[in-house]
């Protein structure tokens, strides 16, 4: 079998279908777009072809591939126009479990028998997503990160009833997308990025509201701070890889983990006065050039990414 799917069909044009529809562009795949609403179609002919396009300033496509990619890209007009003669059909509709079961059942009467059924979910168990379509061996979430077409790293989550075979074909298609798949053994709710995120983000957002640092100090202490080091390599090699390794690393430091872990942040809901001050915070360090801002966050992650590639291939 080729990596390269005859058709992919991206259903909902939010930030991450349009990222998928970019990314598989940007690699000369043909996509189609479907979306509910007809506004999230326009956004779509206009976000696709400039998110496929800035691949190339960031150096992660090369320009006649994107616009070989390009000229195959369209914007279906019913869910049966985009999925029936698709090889792979990536759900990336709002987070709402229902939505993804009722579009699945949808999905599942007008797809082929060969067709592959990905959802980007960022956090529900497959097994949820998938509850009501008949033959379930073809269907995993595959959760990409945002922006999709730039962050390599996506989630490969089965379900019991997912065949081996479609995990193996969802990889492949990835890898040949330049993506970096990770496995997971089981399936959990958030799975494992999304439960890093939110165990790292309850933390900063409380140190905001407690007033110990302003939202921009923070977002440098992270971005500098730990995720530079977890961005070289996880926490388990960039910890204990001094000299002495795992062991003298726990003898040294656990002490001082135990005692922050025990007065960390365990609040499970942000109340609304809460919500208020957030987003004043952010609003504060940010609004006033957000887009310029985003442009610079995505050039950074271009360079980033360069860099790394050319480390690991050195
Ligand atoms: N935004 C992120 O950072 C992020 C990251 C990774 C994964 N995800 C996941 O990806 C999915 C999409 O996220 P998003 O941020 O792009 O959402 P979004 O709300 O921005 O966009 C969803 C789009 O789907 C359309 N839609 C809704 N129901 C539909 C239906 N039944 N048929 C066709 N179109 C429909 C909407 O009109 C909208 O354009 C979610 O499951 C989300 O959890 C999001």
């Amino acid at each position: 079998m080729t990596t390269m799917p005859g058709k992919v069909a991206v259903i909902g044009a939010g930030d991450i279908g349009c990222g998928w529809a970019a990314l598989c562009a940007s690699a000369g795949w043909p996509v189609t777009v479907f979306d509910a609403t007809a506004q999230g179609l326009e956004r779509a002919a206009a976000e696709v072809p400039r998110r496929t396009r800035a691949l190339v300033a960031l150096e992660r496509a090369t320009q006649g591939i994107v616009e070989r990619g390009l000229l195959e890209f369209t914007q279906a007009r019913s869910l049966l126009q985009a999925v029936q003669d698709a090889e792979w059909v990536i759900e990336a509709i709002s987070e709402d479990a229902i939505a993804k079961q009722k579009l699945f059942g949808s999905i599942e009467q007008v797809a082929g028998p060969d067709t592959l059924l990905t959802s980007s979910s960022s956090g529900i168990p497959p097994a949820e997503i998938f509850a009501r379509c008949r033959r379930q061996d073809r269907c995993l979430v595959a959760h990409p990160l945002n922006p999709t077409e730039l962050i390599p790293l996506v989630e490969v989550v089965p379900a019991a009833r997912t065949s081996a075979a479609a995990v193996v074909r969802t990889q492949e298609y990835l890898r040949a997308l330049g993506r970096m798949p990770i496995l997971l053994k089981k399936p959990i709710p958030g799975y494992v990025v999304g439960r890093i995120t939110a165990a790292v983000w309850r933390q900063c957002i409380d140190l905001v509201l407690e007033g110990v640092i302003d939202v921009d100090q923070l977002d440098r202490a992270v971005s500098l701070g730990p995720a530079l080091g977890w961005a070289a390599a996880g926490p388990h090699l960039t910890y204990p890889a001094g000299d002495g390794g795992v062991t003298l690393f726990l003898q040294q430091l656990l002490g001082s983990f135990e005692s922050w872990w025990g007065q960390l942040a365990t609040w499970q809901r942000l109340e609304p006065e809460q919500q208020r001050a957030l987003i004043q915070s952010i609003e504060r360090a940010y609004k006033s050039n957000i887009e310029q801002l985003r442009e610079a966050r995505d050039r950074r992650l271009g360079a980033i990414l360069r860099v790394l590639e050319q480390a690991r291939t050195a």
